[in-house]
């Protein structure tokens, strides 16, 4: 039997940060051997939100650069950019016709981001944007998608379009099934640990780029919030009573394959701690940022990577809108 066919997929954010790569990123690539793993960087997403020319192909190719450069291997995983699959569009259409206006009048996300931008322009795209992604699972015959809480409804209403799709049709579409992503650590902000890292962190002094170099890692470490504890015990991990310095062990566990509490025992300074943190950090991605800027600096070759991920991607894309449209019978 084949391995399971797994797709994760990322907006086209341009800056992606410790958090990205420890709590996703790594787990992708560590992933990549055991699955037949796709991965898109799903700029018609980004179109939902996007007003200005430009600025949705640079954050696609940072994007895409950083997810070779972190270690997805394009003769391993297949890696595109969605809009270099036209059968997405293709596909989102007929998806739109599955999905009723109540089912995504339901949808909590819409809601959420539509209340955001309340004031400003929110385009129907941001309205029928699960049906994209219905149609960016089902194009490939997606079996699993790790997600979030957060997106789990945009799975349910995944399989609800393909079950109706099938209905009507015949059985044409695979029906994908949501799983937990593989856990990875869950870093947060430098400047304030009970929150997430995040890019929408706006000094950028709490979060941690991986395109950062290593002087201003480390700056950003030493300037880590901690707490007023002093004392041998005082580097212990405790989430809830010390998140600052539970982060820092985190992030230190993360990067050197030991657990929050091995990192503790040899240190009793919170001063240490940030440094040993800070040049781990410095070591794990070093290597990273050096690919990346490899690719950025040789855009044919970054082209090149791309057009092999969306020549893999088409080859089953294309094959699914044929039957799709041979089902309907057009
Ligand atoms: P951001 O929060 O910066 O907007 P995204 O929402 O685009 O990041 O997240 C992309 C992926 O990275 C998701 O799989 C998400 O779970 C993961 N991720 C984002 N921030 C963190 C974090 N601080 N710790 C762990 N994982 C994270
Ligand atoms: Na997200």
């Amino acid at each position: 039997s084949h391995p399971p066919r797994v797709l994760s997929c990322i907006q086209p954010t341009g800056d992606l940060h410790l958090g990205n790569y420890l709590g996703a990123l790594r787990n992708w690539v560590n992933g990549q051997h055991g699955c037949d793993a796709f991965h898109g960087v799903v700029d018609l997403h980004a179109l939902t939100v996007t007003e200005q020319p430009g600025v949705v192909g640079d954050a696609t190719l940072r994007t895409a650069a950083m997810l070779f450069a972190v270690g997805l291997d394009p003769e391993v995983a297949t890696v595109f950019a969605q809009s270099h699959v036209p059968e997405h569009s293709q596909l989102a259409w007929v998806m739109q016709c599955q999905i009723s206006f109540g089912e995504l009048s339901r949808m909590t996300q819409f809601k959420d981001k539509s209340a955001k931008r309340e004031g400003s322009f929110v385009s129907a795209g941001l309205f029928t944007y699960p049906t994209l992604q219905a149609a960016d699972i089902l194009l490939y015959d997606t079996n699993e998608v790790p997600v979030g809480d957060d997106q789990r409804q945009h799975i349910e209403i995944t399989r609800d379009a393909a079950i109706r799709f099938n209905h009507r049709f015949g059985d044409t579409l695979v029906i994908p099934e949501a799983v937990t992503p593989a856990a990875g650590a869950r870093v947060m902000s430098l400047q304030d640990p009970t929150s997430k890292m995040s890019k929408s962190d706006e000094s950028g002094a709490g979060c941690i780029y991986l395109v950062d170099e290593s002087a201003a890692i480390m700056k950003k470490f030493k300037r880590a919030v901690t707490d007023s504890e002093t004392g041998p015990d005082s580097v212990r991990f405790d989430r809830e009573n010390k998140p600052g310095v539970s982060n820092l062990l985190e992030i230190n566990a993360a990067v050197t394959g030991r657990t929050p509490q091995q990192v503790a025992e040899g240190l009793d300074m919170y001063g240490k701690l940030k440094v040993e943190t800070g040049e781990a950090v410095v070591a794990a991605i070093e290597p990273i940022r050096e690919r990346y800027n490899e690719l950025m600096g040789d855009p044919g070759e970054l082209a090149r990577l791309l057009r092999v991920g969306a020549e893999k991607a088409r080859h089953v894309a294309s094959a699914t809108v044929e039957r799709v449209h041979d089902a309907i019978g057009m």
